[in-house]
C-alpha cells in the first residue's frame, strides 16, 4: 500500500484544488476586486492558508508588486523576521525614496546594520515602513500577503498594523490568515486597514469532505465511514484528511456501526506518525521545531551530522514537505512541529536549545536558545540575554528588549552587580520605550516591593510616573513617597523635582509652581553633577518664564545652552534650543527664530527624532507666517501635518497651524475646515488650552471668509475659555486684534474697545511688542467707527509702519489694508479745518505687501474692495447707543446685557442674542447689579423706567 501524502502541498504545476468555499470566494474576490483587503479566520486545520493560497495565485496579477510573509510559532520573538521576508527583497528598490534618517532605522532594522549611536525615537522606523509601501505603492498597487498573523513578531506586528491604519487611499491591500478558536480575530483586524473583510472559515459538509478524501485517493469508503469521518472530524478538513490516512493505513476495516479505529485527537494522531521515525529523526524533527528558520546548515551546525538522509524520512512519512525552494527545512503542518515539541521530555529539549545557542546566526535568537536551555540563575547568561536587550534596543523593538530584559533579570543571581533588579528597571524603562505602559507599571510596583537602595527605588518611581504619561493628577499619591526615598541625595531629588514640575504645568497648570521647581531641579542636579538633568530642567524653566513674561527667561536660556552640552537633549523639542526659540520668537526675534528652529529642523531630521520633527516643523511655520512668508508657512504647515497624522502625534495642534496658514496663503474652506477639526480633537481631549487656541483659529479663518459675525461668535468663546484658564497674556492665542476689529464690523465698538483695552494692559506689562501694534491698528479701527477718521488715519500709518520695521509681514499688509479702506471712505471727508483728508484712495499699496506675502485670500479681498468702490465699503452700523444714563456707568458687554433685560429678555436669549453663554449673561448681571447698587432684573427695569420718565 502506498503512503498517501496529505500533508504535503501539492506540486507547483498542480493548481490547489480548493473544494468547496464558493461563497467565500465570491465575497473575497469581490472585496479585493474593489481594493480592500481580506482576514480569513478560524481553527487549525479549516483550511485557511489553502484558501489564502488560492486568492493569493488568483491576485497577485492584479498587482505589480507582492509582499509575502509566513510566519512560525519558533521564530515569533525574533523581532522584524516578518518585516524582513516582507521587505528584504525589495529594499534596494525603496530605500532611496526615503529620508535618511528611516532608511537608516530600516537598514538598522532588517539587517542589523546602520547608524546605532543615534537616539531615535522609534518613530523613524514606523514611518520608514509607511514610506517604503507608499513608494512602492507609487510605481503600482501592491499586495501583502501573510499567513498565520498568530505569530507574527511583536514587533513586526505592530509597524504593518501602524502603517495599515494611516495607508488611506495608497494602494496597498492586504490578504491574511490568523488562526483563532473563537471571535478574537478582533485584535489582529486592528493591524488590518480599516477597509478589511474579516472571514471566519466554517467545517466543510459532508459532501465536501467525501470529496476531499476522493480527491486524496481515499477510495472507496463506504458512506458509513464518510458519515464517521465527518461526525469525528467536525468537518475540519485537516482532521479528516488524518481520519481518512489512519484508517487507509490500518489493516482491518471496521464492520458498518463500529466506531473508527482512531483516538479523536489530532495529536494522537501525529503522534502516531511520528512514531514511524528512528530516534535519531524525531531527534532532528526537534531541533528543527525548536529553531527559527531551520535550514539543513542550522541543523548541521546544531550537531546532527545525518540531517539530509533524516529529513529525507520525515518527508517520505508526510511530516516535512518537500517542495519549495532553498535550503529551509519546512513542517508539513505547523501542528506537526508544535506536538513535536510539546511531547519531547524538558531535558531533551534543554539539550536541543544549548545546541541551537551556539548554533543559530543572530544573536537574539543565540541568547533566547541560551536561557531556554539554562535552568536557574547564571551570570554569564544573564549577561548574555542583557546584550541581546541592547541589540534588540538598538534595532528599534525596545518591547523585545524588555522581554530579553525580563528574562535576563530571572537568570541573574541575587548578589551580582548589576542585580536582577536593576535589569527588571532597565526592561520597565524598555517597555514604557514601547509604549507598554501597563507591563512598565508592573515592574516597577513590582521590584517596590522588595527593593532598598534609596537610587532604585527613585528609579522605579520614575517608571510609575512616567507610565501615567499626561495624566500626572493619577499618581499625586506617589510623590510624597518618592521624595522620602530620594531621602538628601540631591541627584534623586532633581529627578523628582524635574517631574514635580511638570505635574504644576500639566496638572495644576500653574506656571510660577512649574518655574519654582524646575529651578529647585535644576540646582539640585548640578549638585549631583548630573548635566543631562540639569539641561532638562534649565530648558524647562527657561520655557516656563518664556510663557510668563518672566523677565529672567533671556539668562535662564543662556545658562541652559552654555557648555558642556548634552548634543540630544541639546536639539529635543523639551530642550535648550527649542526653550531659546520660544523665547525668541515670543519676543518678535524673527530672523533669529527661524535660524534657530532650522538648525534645530535638521538635526532633529538627521538624527531620526520624529517627535521633535513635528514640532519643529510647526514651530518654523509659524516663524514664516508671522514673517508674511505665507507660501512657505503654508508648505511647511501641510509638511508638519502630514507628518503629525503619520506619526500620531500633535495632530491637533498642527491641524490648528495649518488652519493658519491655509487662511492667509491657501484655501479658506480648507482652514475653516482644519480650526474645526482641531476644535474637535482638542474638545475630545478635554483640552481646554488646545480649544481655544482651535477656535482663535476658527475666527481668523471665518474673519477671511469675510463672515465677522461668526469670528464673534468663535472668539467671544476663546475670551471665555482664556478667563476660565487663567491665561492673560494676549501673544499666547494672538486673537484680541482679530476679534476687536471684527466686533468693529458688526457694530460693537464698545466691546471692541473693552478687549483692547484689557489685552494691552497685559501686552504692555510683557513688553509684547507686535501684540501691541495689532491692537492700535485694531483700535484705529474703533476710531474711525465712532468718526474719528483723522486719528484713526494717522493711527494705521505709524502702526503699519511699526509692524514693518518688526517684520511682521502679514499683519504690516492688514495695516495697509485698513488704511486703503478707510481712505476710500473718507474720500471727500474735510478735516475739521476744511482742508482734505490726505492720501489717495488706492488699494494699491495693500495688494503689493499681500502679493510679496502670497496672502491669496486677502489679496482677493483686497481685489473685491477695489472693484466695488467706496459704496461697497461696509457702512459703519454703530448699534444704537443705550442712552440711559443709568447704564452709563457700565462696560460695553454689561450694557448690552443690562439693555436687553429691559426689553424683556430671558438670560437664554440674551444669550443666544449675544453669543455668549448663560453663565456669562449670569456673571455679567450680577456685575450689573453690583455696579448699580440693586438686586434683581425687576429693578433694572424699574431704574430705567424711572429715569425715563423723569
Ligand atoms: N477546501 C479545501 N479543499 C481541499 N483541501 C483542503 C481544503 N481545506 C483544507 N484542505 C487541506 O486540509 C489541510 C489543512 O489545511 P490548511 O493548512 O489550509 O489549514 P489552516 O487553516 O491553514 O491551518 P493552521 O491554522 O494550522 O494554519 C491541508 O492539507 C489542506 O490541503
Ligand atoms: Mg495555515
Amino acid at each position: 500500500m502506498t503512503v498517501p501524502r496529505d500533508f504535503q502541498e501539492p506540486p507547483r504545476s498542480r493548481p490547489d484544488l480548493v473544494i468547496g468555499r464558493e461563497d467565500l470566494f465570491t465575497s473575497a474576490r469581490e472585496q479585493l476586486g474593489r481594493g480592500g483587503s481580506v482576514l480569513l479566520h478560524g481553527p487549525a486545520g479549516i483550511g485557511k492558508s489553502t484558501v489564502l493560497r488560492a486568492l493569493a495565485a488568483d491576485y497577485a496579477g492584479a498587482a505589480r508588486t507582492v509582499l509575502r510573509c509566513s510566519a512560525t510559532e519558533s521564530e515569533s520573538h525574533l523581532p522584524f523576521l516578518a518585516l524582513a521576508d516582507l521587505f528584504g527583497l525589495v529594499l534596494d528598490e525603496v530605500s532611496g525614496a526615503l529620508p535618511a534618517a528611516q532608511r537608516t532605522a530600516l537598514e538598522s532594522a532588517l539587517t542589523g546594520r546602520g547608524e546605532s549611536t543615534l537616539q531615535r525615537d522609534g518613530l523613524a522606523l514606523r514611518l520608514a515602513v509607511l514610506s517604503a509601501l507608499r513608494a512602492l505603492a507609487a510605481k503600482g498597487p501592491v499586495l501583502v500577503v501573510a499567513d498565520d498573523l498568530q505569530w507574527l513578531d511583536a514587533a513586526s506586528a505592530e509597524l504593518l498594523g501602524f502603517a495599515a491604519r494611516r495607508l488611506g487611499d495608497t494602494p496597498v491591500q492586504m490578504l491574511c490568515a490568523v488562526r483563532t478558536e473563537g471571535q478574537e480575530y478582533d485584535r489582529h483586524l486592528r493591524a488590518s486597514p480599516p477597509d478589511t473583510l474579516a472571514v471566519r472559515l466554517g467545517p466543510l459538509s459532508r459532501t465536501q469532505v467525501s470529496a476531499l478524501l476522493d480527491h486524496r485517493g481515499y477510495t472507496p469508503l463506504s458512506r458509513s465511514t464518510i458519515r464517521d469521518i465527518h461526525r469525528t472530524s467536525g468537518g475540519n478538513p485537516l482532521f479528516a484528511l488524518e481520519l481518512g490516512r489512519a484508517l487507509a493505513e490500518s489493516p482491518t476495516r471496521p464492520r458498518p456501526g463500529e466506531p473508527l479505529p482512531v483516538p479523536t485527537s489530532l495529536r494522537a494522531l501525529v503522534l502516531s506518525r511520528l512514531e514511524m521515525l528512528s530516534d535519531e529523526a524525531r531527534r532532528t524533527l526537534l531541533v528543527a521545531s525548536a529553531g527559527a528558520r531551520p535550514t539543513l546548515a542550522l541543523l548541521h551546525a546544531a550537531g546532527r551530522e545525518h540531517a539530509e538522509a533524516e529529513t529525507a524520512q520525515a518527508a517520505a512519512l508526510g511530516l516535512l514537505a518537500t517542495e519549495g525552494e532553498g535550503p529551509a527545512v519546512r513542517f508539513a503542518h505547523p501542528l506537526i512541529s508544535a506536538a513535536l515539541y510539546a511531547e519531547a521530555p524538558a531535558r531533551e529539549r534543554r539539550a536541543v536549545h544549548a545546541a541551537l545557542s551556539t548554533a543559530a546566526s543572530d544573536p537574539i535568537e543565540r541568547a533566547r536558545h541560551l536561557a531556554l536551555a539554562t535552568t536557574g540563575t547564571d551570570p554569564e547568561v544573564a549577561a548574555r540575554l542583557a546584550e541581546a536587550a541592547a541589540l534588540a534596543r538598538d534595532r528599534g523593538a525596545p518591547s523585545v528588549a524588555a522581554s530579553l530584559g525580563l528574562l535576563a533579570a530571572r537568570h541573574t543571581p541575587a548578589d551580582s552587580t548589576p542585580g536582577p533588579d536593576e535589569r527588571r528597571l532597565q526592561a520597565a524603562e524598555d517597555a514604557i520605550t514601547a509604549g507598554e505602559a501597563d507591563l512598565a507599571r508592573d515592574i516597577a510596583r513590582d521590584v517596590l516591593t522588595r527593593a532598598t537602595v534609596p537610587a532604585e527605588r527613585v528609579r522605579a518611581w520614575m517608571v510609575v510616573i512616567e507610565a501615567a504619561g499626561q495624566a500626572l493628577g493619577d499618581v499625586d499619591a506617589v510623590f510624597p513617597q518618592v521624595l522620602a526615598d530620594a531621602g538628601d541625595d540631591p541627584r534623586l531629588l532633581a529627578l523628582v523635582h524635574y517631574q514635580l514640575a511638570w505635574r504644576g504645568l500639566v496638572v495644576e497648570g500653574d506656571f510660577a509652581e512649574a518655574r519654582q521647581e524646575a529651578a529647585h531641579a535644576a540646582e539640585l542636579a548640578a549638585r549631583g553633577k548630573d548635566r543631562r538633568t540639569e539641561l532638562m530642567a534649565l530648558s524647562f524653566q527657561a520655557s516656563t518664564e518664556t510663557l510668563m513674561g518672566h523677565p529672567d527667561a533671556p539668562a535662564t536660556v543662556k545658562r541652559a545652552l552654555k557648555e558642556p552640552q548634552d548634543p540630544y537633549v541639546a536639539c529635543h523639542h523639551n530642550g535648550a534650543g527649542s526653550a531659546r526659540f520660544r523665547w525668541l520668537i515670543m519676543s518678535d526675534q524673527l530672523p533669529e527664530a527661524r535660524a534657530t528652529i532650522t538648525a534645530l529642523l535638521r538635526e532633529v531630521r538627521r538624527r531620526g527624532m520624529v517627535e521633535s520633527e513635528v514640532h519643529f516643523l510647526r514651530f518654523l511655520a509659524e516663524t514664516e507666517l508671522r514673517s508674511g512668508h505665507c507660501g512657505r508657512a503654508l508648505d511647511l504647515a501641510r509638511e508638519s501635518l502630514r507628518l503629525a497624522r503619520d506619526s500620531g502625534i500633535g495632530e491637533g495642534a498642527s491641524a490648528m497651524l495649518t488652519s493658519l496658514a491655509e487662511a492667509s496663503a491657501g484655501d479658506v474652506d480648507r482652514a475653516l475646515a482644519l480650526a474645526r477639526e482641531a476644535a474637535d480633537h482638542a474638545e475630545v481631549d478635554g483640552d481646554q488650552m488646545y480649544l481655544s487656541r482651535a477656535l482663535a483659529a476658527l475666527g481668523y479663518a471665518q474673519l477671511v471668509a469675510g463672515d465677522p459675525a461668526a469670528t464673534v461668535r468663535s472668539l467671544r468663546r476663546v475670551r471665555e475659555l482664556e478667563q476660565g484658564l487663567g491665561i492673560t497674556d494676549p501673544a499666547r492665542g494672538r486673537w484680541h486684534g482679530d476679534l476687536a476689529e471684527a466686533l468693529v464690523r458688526v457694530g460693537e465698538p464698545g466691546e471692541a474697545q473693552d478687549v483692547i483695552d484689557t489685552a494691552r494692559v497685559h501686552a504692555l506689562r510683557l513688553g509684547r511688542e507686535s501684540v501691541l501694534a495689532v491692537l492700535d491698528r485694531a483700535e484705529a479701527l474703533v476710531r474711525a467707527a465712532r468718526g474719528e477718521h483723522e486719528a484713526a488715519l494717522v493711527r494705521l500709518t505709524s502702526v503699519q509702519d511699526r509692524l514693518g520695521r518688526l517684520g511682521y509681514g502679514l499683519e504690516e499688509a492688514r495695516a495697509a489694508f485698513a488704511l486703503a479702506r478707510l481712505r476710500t471712505r473718507t474720500v471727500g471727508l474735510v478735516r475739521t479745518g476744511g482742508t482734505p483728508l490726505p492720501g489717495p484712495a488706492s488699494y494699491d499699496e495693500a495688494a503689493r505687501l499681500f502679493r510679496r506675502c502670497r496672502a491669496l485670500p486677502w489679496l482677493r479681498q483686497v481685489d473685491a474692495a477695489a472693484a466695488a468702490g467706496p459704496a461697497a465699503v461696509e457702512p459703519v452700523s454703530v448699534a444704537p447707543p443705550v442712552a440711559l444714563d443709568a447704564l452709563e456707568g457700565l462696560a460695553s458687554m454689561e450694557r448690552q446685557v443690562a439693555s436687553l433685560v429691559m426689553e424683556g429678555a430671558t438670560n437664554r436669549e440674551i444669550a443666544a442674542r449675544l453669543f455668549i453663554s448663560v453663565k456669562t449673561v449670569e456673571a455679567t448681571l450680577t456685575r450689573v447689579y453690583r455696579k448699580l447698587g440693586i438686586r434683581s432684573r425687576v429693578d433694572i427695569v424699574r431704574l430705567a423706567a424711572g429715569r425715563r420718565t423723569t
